[in-house]
């Protein structure tokens, strides 16, 4: 359960009645009742409403509306509306704004328009959030708190004199004194010495390119000063209310954000998820970010905040969802462990820059309208769900990430600027999740003990103490499946010396002489043990072999019969390691073979293109069945069942049509 205060899955979305004269209320609140909507987002971009100049505030209106929330039995997650800072703000403080790495003053007049470390805004958020807590702390409505809105979605960092004051205190705390700084940064290349603290500047624009452990230093700043703005008002709302949860919305695999550092702050984890239906593969990817929200809550369940009921304003052309596909995405997401599924927005606005983003109620008549259908028909299936509430993933296989090694990863001034992180994640999840083998996300320093199979996309920056962590997991009798590029620096982005990957060369078997990057659109063969060829690309190693078992070779380029793909054992377990990006054929045969080693695979059978997922408690055991292909398909039941959604009575086939979902109480 997300909040005591609902204890149902939660249903609902955004609602921005400031931008509704209060007769639209009353129908708003039928309508949600209508949609069995419990939920609702509030205030969320309502300061320059509720504090219209410097600390004159008007909250006759919200507690107007958070009233007539409560007579119609609709809890708030409310919002402490810091988002978008009101006009006044950089009228009086200027300074506030926040600056561009080349010297650019982004201004008022869109949103989020502040600088990160600025003494006014924080100043001032902080005297607005403590107002509406101690208002509004008792208010029966109150089931949440969502704290600002995806922080860092449009400015993640700022460049200006505060900002770099800033950083230089931070860095004063990382590393004490200069000397270490120095050391770290390796500023004896390109005279780069620091003399003093106040000569050190965020890594603004530059003739070149700039020293890489600064730049990796002010990406874990960044994230910090944000996370720090985060953490002030979370402390105020505490303060008032120690028991109503917090939390602030994320966005999937977000890069400026240390999500593992700020989920572990956050009483719930809540995520907002636009994939793009013209994507054929847009709900294996959204399969991946809801893997990751599970798994930033350490496996409790976590609340999809916002997604679009049919249509983003923001692409460039904004293909809209199918009939039955905001269904099936929604029902994904709560077979990956959601237990609240909410939209931007309520009511689809009449003005602004979102007035075609799509909404729960449209601008057409509701009942003229297949979205509205949609809506009242999800939560009307959702109410039918109460019994997950308690039950959790079941995976033994982790993918790690860890934010320090994105950021490092791609930098510039590497062998290939296109060995990307989530490029490289998803090539590996992927046929993981076709083959419907269940995957939390870990970080490569965490507790891996409960994996069989863990899974490590291009680990380029490692700690010791993560290096330590992988190779124990192994001794112990794990299996791991490590790719190209791992272990290559450590947390300063210095290079690990002794041959690469030096953490890894026990471990793997193997050392590797030097890395080939294949060049864009070149294609190299593979051969594998059992006389089959497939296709690589982007990257080659130069492996040799110091126990590991060569799997495959590079059957052409210069290293043409050298390893490509490797196993070696180690311990109770075994290493597997891949040289170079092989094709998806290749990457198919590899993944069963590895799975099978470490004994993992799926829930149950099921054809391609329908997902299956299991959700399960010591009490009940649930099988979210998923058809994302555009036939029907038949999926082969185990035995007698029911499936929640329908009421039916399941047994021998499951017929699915296009973009049909059962969930099936197994016990
Ligand atoms: C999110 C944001 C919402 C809305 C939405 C549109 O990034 O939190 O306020 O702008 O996108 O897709």
């Amino acid at each position: 359960m997300i909040t005591p205060k609902v204890p149902h899955i939660i249903y609902g979305g955004d609602y921005n009645p400031e931008q509704w004269p209060q007769s639209v209320w009353a129908e708003d609140v039928r309508l949600m009742r209508a949609a069995n909507v419990n939920l609702v987002s509030v205030g969320i971009f309502s300061w320059a409403k509720l504090e219209p100049q410097p600390d004159e505030y008007d909250f006759g209106w919200l507690d107007r509306l958070l009233d007539l929330l409560h007579e119609n039995g609709i809890m708030a997650n409310l919002a402490t509306a810091t988002a978008s800072p009101p006009p006044w703000l950089a009228r009086l403080y200027p300074e506030s704004l926040p600056v561009t790495k080349d010297g650019v003053v982004l201004h008022p007049g869109a949103r989020q328009h502040y600088c990160p470390s600025s003494a006014a805004y924080r100043e001032r958020a902080a005297g607005l959030v403590g107002r509406i807590a101690e208002r509004y702390k008792d208010h029966p409505v109150l089931a949440m708190w969502h704290v600002n809105n995806e922080y860092g979605c449009h400015v993640s960092e700022c460049y200006c004199d505060a900002s770099a004051a800033h950083f230089r205190r931070w860095l004063e705390n990382r590393y004490g004194d200069l000397e270490r700084l120095n050391e770290a940064w390796g500023t004896a290349f390109w005279s780069q010495r620091y003399g003093r603290w106040d000569e050190i500047l965020p890594p603004r624009s530059a003739p070149t390119f700039a020293n890489p452990t600064q730049q990796l230093d002010f990406r874990r700043f960044s994230s910090d000063a944000l996370l720090g703005l985060y953490e002030m008002e979370r402390e105020i709302l505490r303060g008032a209310t120690p028991d109503v949860p917090v939390t602030t919305n994320f966005m999937g695999f977000f890069k400026p954000a240390d999500y593992w550092k700020w989920a572990g702050r956050e009483d719930v984890v809540s995520d907002d998820s636009y994939p793009d239906p013209s994507d054929p593969e847009a709900h294996v990817l959204a399969a991946m970010n809801r893997d990751l929200m599970r798994s930033l809550g350490g496996g409790n369940s976590w609340v999809l905040m916002e997604q679009t009921t049919v249509r983003v304003n923001w692409r460039r052309r904004n293909a809209p969802k199918e009939p039955g596909r905001m269904r099936l995405w929604s029902l994904q997401a709560v077979a990956r462990g959601a237990d609240g599924i909410m939209f931007f927005q309520w009511r689809q606005s009449k003005a602004g820059a979102e007035k075609f983003h799509s909404a729960m109620v449209p601008h057409v008549r509701p009942e003229d309208s297949r979205s509205w259908a949609e809506v009242k028909r999800l939560g009307e299936d959702l109410t039918k769900l109460d019994g997950l509430s308690g039950t959790r993933g079941e995976a033994r296989t982790a993918v790690l990430i860890d934010w320090d090694n994105w950021w490092a990863l791609e930098l510039d001034s590497k062998p290939s600027a296109d060995v990307r992180m989530i490029e490289g994640l998803y090539f590996l999840y992927r046929p993981l999740f076709e083959a419907n083998v269940p995957v939390d996300f870990a970080h490569p320093g965490s507790d891996l003990s409960s994996y069989d199979l863990v899974i490590a996309p291009n680990l380029y920056l490692v700690t010791d103490e993560a290096a330590e962590n992988v190779r124990s997991f192994v001794e112990d009798g794990g299996t791991l499946l490590m790719s190209f590029f791992s272990g290559i620096v450590d947390e300063n982005d210095h290079v690990r010396l002794g041959g690469y990957p030096a953490p890894f060369k026990d471990l793997l078997g193997l050392t590797i002489e030097d890395f080939v990057p294949l060049a864009e659109g070149a294609t190299g063969c593979l051969a594998t043990e059992e006389g089959a060829s497939f296709s690589c690309d982007l990257w080659a190693d130069l492996v040799h072999l110091r126990g590991a078992e060569a799997l495959t070779t590079f059957a052409d380029g210069f290293y043409g019969g050298m390893p490509a793909v490797t196993r070696n054992a180690y311990g109770g377990g075994s290493a597997y390691y891949l040289g170079t990006r092989p094709d998806a054929g290749y990457m198919g045969v590899l993944l069963e073979r590895v799975c099978a080693e470490a004994g993992v695979g799926a829930p149950s059978e099921a054809p391609p293109g329908v997902e299956v997922v299991r959700r399960r408690s010591t009490e009940a055991s649930y099988l979210f069945v998923l058809n994302h292909g555009e036939e029907a398909a038949d999926v082969e039941l185990e035995g007698p069942t029911v499936d929640l959604l329908s009421g039916a009575g399941r047994d021998g086939t499951l017929r699915l049509e296009p973009f049909g979902a059962a969930v099936l109480r197994e016990w």
